[in-house]
């Protein structure tokens, strides 16, 4: 169903009659006219400082054309209709959507994009209208699921320092960590140690930076060495073993196989009565269009169901899944045997 032409319910002649569903184009637009429509409505709002406002317009509508023009063979022609609109120069003046698209680190959704997103501030230089549309992408529904996810993981960290007196925590593509700040592995009484591994060397500097003087050690390697082969992972050995691992922004990058070889070494890496957290993003969130569309980001997203598959391929004993409050987010916990009731 095209959301932009669907019609007002026409009133029943006769109550008792039951209307055929109404067709997918009533009016009579084309797939292409509806975008445009919608991108010029967009735009008005955008470069009239309502951006806010817009991005509510536009993001639902703009999924649904989307998933619309991928299963019609139109996907390639949509992504012109997008690029050429005057919508994508105005867009492109957020700091936020820009580095997704120029993609200085080689991909789209960097640390430095999470700290847009968990500081909410533009840089300096940002014009108006730049930050007005800022405010809207990264306070959209896919930001609000990036700061959650950032409360949870502090939140499930804070409760293993609190059960463990020596507690080992493992973040795989740990970014800049932010999780952290403010959680119980900065505080004196923390016995154990956190590790922090990512493949970006600035990433890692900025880690260290951070927490500097904390028991938290960074450990620049890639989730490749880490999972290792069949024979094992020298760099997992050198780890050593976790009460807590997780995993939050690198799932959504990983094809299956790669992601089921890691899942079955962070099972093995946990120390007894230990869990494994990873999150992913799911396919129905309505950010889907914006961020394929206009910000050149494109995630590999795994439904709840998908994520249970993916722990039993990998040998969990245990899994539980849940969402977060947007339902942009699906957690799955993983054991290596059944936990005991807490
Ligand atoms: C979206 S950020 C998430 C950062 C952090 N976990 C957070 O939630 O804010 C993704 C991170 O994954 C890291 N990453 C991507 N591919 C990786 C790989 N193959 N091995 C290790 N780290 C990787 C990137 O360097 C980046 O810091």
């Amino acid at each position: 169903m095209n959301p932009i032409t669907a019609p007002a319910p026409t009133p029943a002649a006769a109550p008792s009659r039951v209307h055929p569903p109404a067709p997918a184009h009533p009016t009579g637009l084309t797939l292409e006219e509806n975008t445009l429509a919608l991108l010029d409505r967009a735009a008005a709002q955008v470069a009239d400082g309502q951006a806010v406002a817009a991005f509510r317009l536009l993001t639902p509508p703009l999924s649904a054309l989307w998933s619309e023009a991928r299963a019609t063979g139109q996907a390639e022609a949509m992504r012109q209709w997008c690029q050429a609109h005057p919508l994508h120069g105005l867009l492109m003046q957020d700091p936020f959507t820009h580095r997704a698209v120029t993609k200085p680190r080689g991909y789209a959704g960097d640390a430095v994009m999470m700290d847009f997103i968990y500081d909410g501030a533009p840089p300096s230089g940002t014009t108006e209208i730049g930050a007005g549309v800022f405010a809207a992408t990264t306070r959209a529904g896919m930001g609000l699921s990036v700061r959650y996810r950032r409360q949870l993981l502090q939140s499930l960290i804070d409760d293993t320092v609190v059960r463990h007196e020596q507690a080992r925590v493992l973040s795989v593509a740990a970014g800049h960590c932010r999780e952290l700040q403010g959680s119980l592995v900065e505080s004196a009484g923390f016995g154990g140690e956190f590790v922090a591994l990512d493949q970006d060397p600035l990433s890692c500097q900025e880690i260290a930076r951070a927490h500097a003087g904390h028991a938290v050690r960074v450990v620049n390697q890639g989730v490749r060495e880490l999972a290792g082969s069949a024979q094992g992972s020298v760099l997992a050995d050198a780890l050593g073993s976790f009460d807590l691992i997780y995993s939050a922004g690198l799932y959504d990058y990983l094809p299956d196989a790669l992601a089921k070889r890691l899942t079955r070494r962070l099972l093995a890496m946990l120390r007894p009565g230990g869990r494994v957290l990873i999150a992913n993003f799911v396919p129905g969130g309505s950010g889907r269009g914006y961020m394929e569309l206009f910000m050149d980001w494109t995630l590999v997203l795994r439904t709840e169901a998908q994520m249970r598959e993916l722990a039993d391929a990998a040998g969990a004993a245990h899994v539980s899944t849940f969402a977060d409050p947007q339902r942009n987010v699906v957690y799955a916990e993983l054991w290596r045997e059944v936990p005991e009731p807490i």
